[in-house]
This record gives structure tokens, C-alpha cells and sequence, in this order.
């Protein structure tokens, strides 16, 4: 079977993402610290957690919260010093938890000293590290930024430079070696520490589409996404591979690319036997809409094409276990609550979370948990644009008030879809402000308002709750009977011309069915198969009369077969 997988101290350990500004505030300063952090991890080994993979910490200015680096070898003070990285390093080790980095390489800050000096200085090396270019027409190409607005600013006279997300987060020009060699250098700087290796961000980005070609509009401001000219673009796989064989490959780390849209075929140059990468995220089912230049021009998430998304799921399985192994997830920092993606607000639930964690789960692949998506968190249900740090989610209400929509209409969008939806403290207990902060201190971003019954101090005194659910399937897949065939087993679908299901088989040393309805009523489902066991459900109740099985709304169902 896959290569990967089957090796590496990663092999069969769950990950778990931690947002730090929004983890545990130890020093009382409204903002989560290492030491907040280094505080939990009993809490993460209680559940069973084996990689840790830090938002990230090093110092910034906090435009994208902490995705604009201007210090890469260095803490912010927001969370703390190198004494309290080095600490965090030291306790996780004891507990047997490997620590992840997030790895921004794309870009740094416009506040970083080589982009000072380059600004500064035109001839200077540093210039060379970013994409600077002379424009006396305006900017050098109509490329749309991912967070809106022009890829160029200007800093004076025909002067710009690119920046694919905010005009704080210039790109890094790696076409230069010597921006290449430093890079490297801070690469080994963190796994000479120690570090269990990287979550790598936006990399597929790092090669733009030769001469910076301009675009067919695609929007009313004659711009076009920059999407398809900087991404996966080819030519990467130079800068990839040197990156492994210079960094990587001298450690026993794992490394998770953030690479969407990379097509199957290419898989085998990603994570394959020699691939750049351990491993990468699988965003194929990530989210169930698409929605273009701005969020009201979203489809309805609830009316999403079920069929479609689930073949993309299917698809991705399917050729990504041939290769290596995929990193599988429902939630991270950049997306609203999954119940709020893929399921009416009327049937939210406890249950439905732990039908839509069953889902991706037992899935070929490395799971990863978003903080509080084991205690069911929701979203915070915001009010005003006021509640808001996040730089993207401002920029689409700012687009959809200059599009005519009203600010109640915009802020419903936001609400719906906002970033900081997963970036609210977490809740520890029902104290005021939910523990993150001591009281009478107002956190960085606004309280979830249901603290008082969503937080870990509740959930994990539950037998029944979602935090016991996840741990049970954290021991399934880690260490019970059925863990040789959860992590390596085949992936194959099954029951394909039902309606509102997710199901598949797991065939290694047994054979396990999951199956998960999307439906809001009970169904029966005739079983290919013969069920010898239940092995978890979402709901208790389970009915199997001979091959047919009865699923609950929402149910999940997880059989030896
Ligand atoms: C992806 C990160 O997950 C996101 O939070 C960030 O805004 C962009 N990359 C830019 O670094």
C-alpha cells in the first residue's frame, strides 16, 4: 500500500491545530501564549493527540494574523519568548507530542528588515528577494490579490511589488537563490530545536507564471484571480526539491503542505515515494461551495450539489492511497465551523458533529483537529462588522456593501462565513471568559456566547459527549484491533446511487464500513454485506435487521464487516 503512511514516527499519530492567539491566555494580556499552551497538553494527550501544529508564533505585526512574518527566527512578544518555545519543545517531548511549526515562506511582512531595506535601498541584495518591478502605467499586470484589490502596490514614482494576499505580506522572490539559501538557513534553525517539522503554508504559490502574463477580467474591476497564474505553476518542483534535500530530508521531520489544487496526477510529485512533502491537505471536500469573487455571490451552502462533493471526495481517496498519504480535515483557522458547512442550522447537534468527524475520520490519510471542533464549537453567531479582526473577512463586506448589499445583508455573510468564526478563544469552563483569560480582562476577539455550556471543563465530564467521541475514535484508530486497517486499509466506496451518504469500506488485516447520513430523516439502507459488529455510532441506538440497517438522522455507523 502507500508508501508514506507506513513510515515515519508521524505514522499513526493524530494532529491537532492549535490557533494560538486563541488557545490559552496564561498571562492574562487577552491574547493566547506559549505558556498557555505548554499549560494544555495534558489536555491534548488526555484526548490523544501525538502532533501539535502551531498557528504561527514568530514575531509579526499581526496584519493576517501572524501569516505576515517580519521576524522568522524570533517569538512575538504576543506569545511570549524563545525561553517559553524552548519549554513548550521540552514538555510536549516528555509527553510524547511532536510539535509543528507553521512555515510561511510565501511571503513575509512589509515590516520584515529585508523588505525595509529593499524599499529603501532599490540596489540592495535584499531588493532581489521580492518581486519588484518598474510600472509607469499603473500596476505591471490586472492580478487580483486573494484577499481583493490589486497583487501590486505602488511605493513611490513606477515602483511596485507583488503581494498575492494583503499589501502587508509582500511575496518572496524564489527565483533568487540567495533568497532561497536564506530560507534554508531558518528552515534548520527550527529543527535543530527540535521541532517535529512544519505545516508549510500557501507553497504552492511560491513560482509565478513566466513574464507575470495579465488575465481576461474576470470582475467588474478588470481584474482577473491570480489563482491560475501562481499556482502549482510549472517549473516548482525545482525550488521543492531542492527545499527537501537542503532541510528536510536531513531530519526525521514531517512536513503538511498547504497545496490546493494540485491535480491528481501530479499527487506522486507531492507526496509520492519522493515526493517534496510527508504529506498534504486534502481540500477536495473541504468546503461545499464556491464562492468567486465574494461571498454573496456564494451558492447557498445547504443547496450545495451533495452528489458532486461526494464523488470529489470519493476521487481524492481513491488516487491519493495509490500514492502516499493525505492529511484529512473538516475544520482549520480559515473556514467557519463545519456543522455551519455542510448542514442546516435547524439540525445542529451534538450528534451531527460527531457524524461529520466519523466521516473524515476513518478516511485513508492523517487526521487533523481544529481546537474546540472536538468540544462540537459552533459559530459565535456575530452581530457586528465591530466583532471582526480578520483582515480577509473585512475585505468581503467591504465588497459586498461597494456591490449595493446593505450592511445587515453583508453582515450576515460575514457571520456565515467570517475566518475568525474558528478563531474565538476556547472555551476551558464556565468561568468568565470561558477561562481563556482571567476575569476582567477582555480578550482579543469577543467571548463564544456559548461558553457556558460548550467548554472542556463540561465536555470531557461527559461519557457521551463529542470529546468522548473523538477520543474513542482516536483509540480505534490508534491502538485498537482496527487500527492496522483504519491507517493502512484500503479505501473503497460503496452504496453509490443512495442520496445524502457518505460510505465507504476500510479493508487491511478486517474489513470496517462507515456510513454517514446527511439526511434529516430516518432511512433504510440494504447492506451489501454481512455486519459482525457495531463498532461506533454517532447515535446509540443502532438497528441492523438481517442486511438492512436503519439510519437515524444524521447518523453515523461504523461496522466490522
Ligand atoms: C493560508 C493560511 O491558512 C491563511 O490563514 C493565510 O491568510 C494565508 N495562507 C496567507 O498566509
Amino acid at each position: 500500500m502507500s508508501n508514506a503512511i507506513n513510515k515515519g514516527w508521524w505514522k499513526n499519530r493524530i494532529a491537532y491545530q492549535v490557533y494560538p492567539r486563541s488557545f490559552c491566555d496564561a498571562n492574562g494580556d487577552g491574547t493566547g501564549d506559549l505558556k498557555g499552551i505548554t499549560s494544555k497538553l495534558d489536555y491534548l494527550k488526555e484526548l490523544g493527540v501525538g502532533i501539535v501544529w502551531l498557528s504561527p508564533v514568530y514575531r509579526s505585526p499581526m496584519d493576517d494574523g501572524g501569516y505576515d512574518i517580519s521576524d522568522y527566527e524570533d517569538i512575538d512578544p504576543l506569545f511570549g519568548n524563545m525561553a517559553d518555545m524552548d519549554e513548550l519543545l521540552a514538555e510536549a517531548k516528555k509527553r510524547d507530542i511532536k510539535i509543528l511549526m507553521d512555515l510561511v515562506v510565501n511571503h513575509c511582512s512589509d515590516e520584515h528588515p529585508w523588505f525595509q531595506k529593499a524599499l529603501r535601498e532599490p540596489d540592495s541584495e535584499e531588493a532581489g528577494y521580492f518581486w519588484f518591478a518598474e510600472s509607469p502605467d499603473g500596476p505591471p499586470n490586472n492580478w487580483r490579490s486573494m484577499f481583493g484589490g490589486s497583487a501590486w502596490e505602488n511605493v513611490g514614482g513606477d515602483r511596485y511589488y507583488m503581494h498575492l494576499f494583503s499589501k502587508k505580506q509582500p511575496d518572496l522572490n524564489w527565483e533568487n537563490p540567495k533568497l532561497r539559501q536564506r530560507i534554508i538557513d531558518m528552515v534548520r534553525f527550527w529543527l535543530d530545536k527540535g521541532l517535529g517539522g512544519f505545516r508549510i503554508d500557501a507553497i504552492v504559490h511560491i513560482k509565478k507564471m513566466e513574464g507575470l502574463p495579465s488575465g481576461p477580467a474576470d470582475g467588474p474591476d478588470g481584474m482577473v484571480g491570480c489563482y491560475a497564474y501562481t499556482r502549482n505553476v510549472e517549473g516548482i518542483g525545482k525550488f521543492l526539491t531542492e527545499l527537501r534535500e537542503q532541510t528536510f530530508d536531513k531530519y526525521e521531520c514531517v512536513t503538511v503542505a498547504e497545496a490546493a489544487g494540485v491535480p491528481n496526477e501530479q499527487l506522486v510529485d507531492y507526496i509520492g515515494e519522493k515526493g517534496y512533502f510527508s504529506t498534504m491537505f486534502d481540500f477536495s471536500y473541504s468546503e461545499p461551495y464556491n464562492y468567486g469573487h465574494g461571498w454573496h455571490t456564494a451558492k447557498d451552502p445547504y443547496e450545495w450539489d451533495f452528489d458532486a462533493w461526494r464523488d470529489t471526495l470519493y476521487a481524492s481517496q481513491l488516487s491519493t492511497q495509490k500514492i502516499g498519504c493525505g492529511a484529512t480535515f473538516i475544520e482549520n483557522h480559515d473556514y467557519p465551523r463545519a456543522c455551519q458547512k455542510f448542514v442546516p442550522e435547524k439540525d445542529h447537534c451534538p450528534e451531527v458533529q460527531k457524524m461529520l468527524g466519523n466521516m473524515y475520520f476513518f478516511l485513508f490519510g492523517m487526521p487533523f483537529i481544529y481546537q474546540g471542533q472536538e468540544l462540537g464549537m459552533t459559530n459565535p453567531r456575530f452581530t457586528s462588522i465591530d466583532q471582526i479582526d480578520d483582515i480577509s473577512t473585512k475585505n468581503h463586506y467591504r465588497t459586498a456593501l461597494a456591490d449595493g448589499l446593505s450592511p445587515e445583508e453583508a453582515m450576515r455573510l460575514c457571520a456565515r462565513y467570517s475566518r475568525d468564526n474558528a478563531r474565538v478563544p476556547f472555551p476551558w469552563d464556565d468561568s468568565e471568559n470561558g477561562g481563556f483569560s482571567p476575569a476582567g480582562v477582555t480578550p482579543w476577539l469577543c467571548v463564544h456566547p456559548d461558553y457556558k455550556t460548550v467548554n472542556a471543563k463540561a465536555e470531557t465530564a461527559k461519557n457521551d459527549g463529542v470529546f468522548a467521541f473523538y477520543k474513542e475514535m482516536i483509540r480505534l484508530r490508534t491502538v485498537s484491533e482496527y487500527a492496522e486497517t483504519i491507517q493502512n486499509g484500503t479505501f473503497a466506496p460503496i452504496l453509490q446511487g443512495e442520496k445524502q451518504l457518505i460510505a465507504y469500506t476500510r479493508t487491511g488485516d478486517k474489513t470496517i464500513a462507515v456510513l454517514c447520513s446527511f439526511a434529516d430523516s430516518a432511512r433504510e439502507i440494504v447492506l451489501p454485506f454481512e455486519a459482525k459488529k457495531v463498532v461506533l455510532a454517532s447515535k446509540d441506538e443502532v438497528k441492523i435487521d438481517g442486511n438492512v440497517l436503519t439510519l437515524l438522522p444524521y447518523q453515523s455507523v461504523t461496522l466490522e464487516v
